[in-house]
C-alpha cells in the first residue's frame, strides 16, 4: 500500500529529471545561432564582422531614423527600417542573416583564402578577385563554386541554355543573378516576373516573351503541390490513427513527396513544360492519396485479440467463482 502511494511522486521526479537532462543536452549540442559565430575560429568571419562600411547615404537614413525615434514618431520603423536594413547592410551582415551562416558556410567556402591566418594580407593571399577569370567567384565559375555543395542544382543547370550562354557570351543568369550575394534567399513565385523580365521581354526577344509569366505559374503550382502533400500527409495519419488500412494511400503519398522533394533541383533545368508535367503528376498522386483515405477499409481492430483474451479469462474467472460457492 505504502509503496503504491509513493510511486506517482517518484515517477514525477524521474520524469522531471529526465526532461531537465534532455533540455540541457539539446541546449548543449544545438547548432549555435548567428550570434555564436565567434566560436567558429574563422578569421574571415572574425575580422569582417568588425568592418561596418556605412556609406554616406546609409548614414543619412540612419540619422533620419534616429531623429524620428527620438521624437517618438511611430512611423520611423515602418517608413525607414526596411530602407535602412536594405541599405545599411554589408556583406557580412547579409551573410550572417542568411541560411549559409546558420550552416557555417563561411566566406572562405566561396572566396577561398586562408581562414586560419590572422592578418588581412595572409588571409587574402591566395584569394582571387571577382574580375580574375580564375577566381571561384568569377561570373562564369560561380555555378561550379556553388555546385560543390548544391550538386543536384548544378547537374540540372548544366543542361540549360542558361549555362551554355553563360559560358559562351556571358549574357545569361548565373546562380547569383537570381539568388543575390549574400542573402542567398529562395525566391518566391511573385518575385519571378521582374527578375526573368530583365532578359525575357518583348523587346529583347530572348526565348519566349511569356517566360516570366510561365515561370510564375509553374512555381505557384509547385506551392500548390506542397499544400496538397501536407493535406494528404494529415489525412493518411488520421486514417491510420483510426485503424484504417492506408497501405495504398501511403504509396501514392510517397510518390507525391518524392516529386515535391525534387522540385528545387528540377526547377534549375529551366524546362518549364517538363517541370509543369512533373508537378502535375505530384499533385495527382497527393490528391489520390487523400481520396483513398476517405474510403479506406478499417483494418481488424488492433485491440481485438486483447479484448478476446480478457473475455475468455473473465468467463473462466466467473465459472471458477460460481464453482467455489
Ligand atoms: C584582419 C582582417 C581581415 C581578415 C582576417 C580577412 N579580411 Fe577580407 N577584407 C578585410 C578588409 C579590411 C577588406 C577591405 C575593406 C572591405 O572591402 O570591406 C577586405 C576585403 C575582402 C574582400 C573584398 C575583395 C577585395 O579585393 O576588395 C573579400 C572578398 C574578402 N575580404 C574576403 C575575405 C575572406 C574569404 C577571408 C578569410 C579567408 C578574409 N577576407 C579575411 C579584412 C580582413
Ligand atoms: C555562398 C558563397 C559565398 C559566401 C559564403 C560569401 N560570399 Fe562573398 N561573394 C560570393 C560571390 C559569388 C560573389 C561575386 C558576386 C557577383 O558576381 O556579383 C561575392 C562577392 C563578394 C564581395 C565583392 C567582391 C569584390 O571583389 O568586389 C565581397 C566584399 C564579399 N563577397 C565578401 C564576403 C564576406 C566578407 C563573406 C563572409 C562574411 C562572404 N563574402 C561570403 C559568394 C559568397
Ligand atoms: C560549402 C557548401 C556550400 C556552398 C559552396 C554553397 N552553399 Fe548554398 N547552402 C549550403 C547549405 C549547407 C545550405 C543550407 C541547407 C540547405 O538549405 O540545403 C545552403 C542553402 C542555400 C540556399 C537556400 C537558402 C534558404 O534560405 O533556404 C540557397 C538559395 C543557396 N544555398 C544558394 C547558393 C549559391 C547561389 C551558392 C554559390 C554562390 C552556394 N549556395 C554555395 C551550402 C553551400
Ligand atoms: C534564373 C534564376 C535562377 C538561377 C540562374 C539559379 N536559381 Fe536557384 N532558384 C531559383 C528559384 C526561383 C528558386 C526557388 C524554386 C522553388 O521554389 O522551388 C531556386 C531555388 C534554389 C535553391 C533552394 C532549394 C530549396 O531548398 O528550396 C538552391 C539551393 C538553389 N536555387 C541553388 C542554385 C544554384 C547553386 C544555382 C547555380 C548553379 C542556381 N540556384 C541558379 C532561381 C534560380
Ligand atoms: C541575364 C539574362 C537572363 C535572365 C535574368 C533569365 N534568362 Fe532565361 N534565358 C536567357 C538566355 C540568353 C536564354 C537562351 C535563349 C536562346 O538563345 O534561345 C534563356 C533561355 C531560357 C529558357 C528557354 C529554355 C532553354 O533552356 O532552352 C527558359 C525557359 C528560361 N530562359 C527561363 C528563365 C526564367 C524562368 C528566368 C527567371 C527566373 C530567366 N530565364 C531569367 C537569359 C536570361
Amino acid at each position: 500500500m505504502f509503496s503504491k502511494t509513493r510511486t506517482p511522486k517518484k515517477y514525477c521526479i524521474i520524469i522531471l529529471y529526465s526532461c531537465a537532462l534532455i533540455v540541457s543536452f539539446f541546449a548543449f549540442i544545438a547548432p549555435a545561432g548567428a550570434s555564436d559565430l565567434s566560436a567558429l575560429n574563422n578569421s574571415c568571419v572574425d575580422c569582417h564582422r568588425t568592418l561596418s562600411p556605412f556609406t554616406d547615404e546609409q548614414s543619412r537614413f540612419n540619422e533620419i531614423r534616429q531623429n524620428h525615434t527620438e521624437r517618438n514618431i511611430s512611423c520611423s520603423l515602418e517608413c525607414h527600417e526596411d530602407i535602412i536594413r536594405k541599405k545599411a547592410t554589408d556583406n557580412f551582415q547579409q551573410w550572417s542573416d542568411s541560411g549559409h551562416s546558420a550552416y557555417y558556410v563561411t566566406c572562405d567556402a566561396c572566396h577561398g583564402g586562408n581562414p586560419r591566418a590572422k592578418t588581412e594580407a595572409e588571409a587574402h593571399a591566395s584569394m582571387k578577385g571577382v574580375k580574375d577569370s580564375n577566381s571561384s567567384i568569377y561570373f562564369k565559375n560561380i555555378p561550379e563554386t556553388c555546385g560543390k555543395c548544391h550538386t543536384e542544382e548544378l547537374d540540372h543547370f548544366k543542361n540549360t541554355m542558361h549555362y551554355q550562354r553563360l559560358q559562351s557570351e556571358s549574357r545569361a543568369p548565373s546562380c547569383v543573378t537570381c539568388h543575390k550575394p549574400h542573402t542567398f534567399r529562395v525566391l518566391k513565385a511573385s518575385e519571378l516576373v521582374p527578375l526573368c523580365s530583365v532578359c525575357h521581354n518583348p523587346v529583347d526577344q530572348i526565348a519566349a516573351a511569356s517566360v516570366p509569366k510561365d515561370a510564375k505559374n509553374a512555381l505557384e503550382k509547385a506551392a500548390e503541390l506542397q499544400e496538397d502533400v501536407l493535406n494528404a500527409k494529415n489525412a493518411v495519419a488520421d486514417a491510420k490513427a483510426k485503424g484504417k488500412d492506408v497501405t495504398s494511400a501511403q504509396l501514392d503519398l510517397d510518390k507525391a513527396t518524392a516529386v515535391m522533394d525534387s522540385v528545387p533541383s528540377l526547377w534549375h533545368g529551366f524546362n518549364l513544360k517538363d517541370f509543369d508535367q512533373q508537378v502535375n503528376n505530384g499533385i495527382d498522386w497527393a490528391k489520390r492519396a487523400q481520396f483513398k483515405t476517405s474510403d479506406a477499409e478499417p483494418t481488424v481492430p488492433a485491440r481485438a485479440p486483447g479484448v478476446g483474451i480478457a473475455a475468455v479469462f473473465g468467463i473462466f474467472a466467473i465459472l471458477y467463482l460460481i464453482r467455489k460457492r
